[in-house]
């Protein structure tokens, strides 16, 4: 009994830096600048490719796929905290290490559309910023279609790399 109460107050003091830095309004704004210049909107908002970006579901996933040759079609996933189809289910080292080495948690790499190589190079201190402005977004519950394999018909819109017309 005694020691259940102290393990849970151990880690409630374990998380304790966690949450305060989740919720602390200078990261918070710190990542939603970084956020607007790293165009995560463009490829992550619903419609921002159909030219009518919904930002009642502000990163909430992309219903247009970007059609890699010979890799397949992938959807800017919901990367809102929403447990089901969002980040709700992540921790917060797992989204650094979809962010920074293109590391999902079940082991699939991200397909390099996604910008990962770039966002390497962020400190510490901003890839931390991103994460707390994310956590901090309204959950929605929207499920990206795919990712489909290069042989698989996607479900959804699609951007791909058209080769010029034969001569
Ligand atoms: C050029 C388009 C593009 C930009 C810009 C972009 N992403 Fe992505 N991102 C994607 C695509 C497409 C995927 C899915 C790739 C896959 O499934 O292999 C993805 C995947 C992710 C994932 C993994 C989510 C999951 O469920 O697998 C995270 C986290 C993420 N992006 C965050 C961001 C953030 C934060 C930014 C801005 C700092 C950003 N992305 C900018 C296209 C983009």
């Amino acid at each position: 009994m005694t020691k259940s109460i102290l393990l849970t107050a151990v880690a409630a003091l374990a998380m304790a830096p966690q949450m305060a830095a989740a919720a602390d309004p200078a990261a918070i704004a710190r990542g939603k600048y970084l956020v607007a210049i790293a165009g995560c909107n463009d490829c992550h908002t619903p419609g921002y490719f159909l030219g009518k970006p919904d930002m009642t579901r502000f990163l909430a996933g992309s219903e247009v796929g970007f059609e890699i040759p010979g890799l397949g079609v992938f959807h800017g996933p919901n990367l809102t905290p929403d447990k089901a189809t969002g980040l709700g289910g992540w921790t917060d080292a797992q989204v650094v290490a979809a962010l920074q080495k293109g590391e999902r948690p079940d082991g699939r790499m991200l397909a390099p559309i996604m910008p990962w190589h770039a966002f390497a190079t962020l400190t510490k201190q901003d890839v931390d910023a991103i994460v707390a402005y994310l956590r901090s977004l309204p959950p929605v519950a929207n499920k990206v279609p795919g990712p489909f394999g290069p042989t698989e018909a996607p479900t959804s819109f699609v951007m791909k790399i058209v080769p010029p017309p034969a001569k």
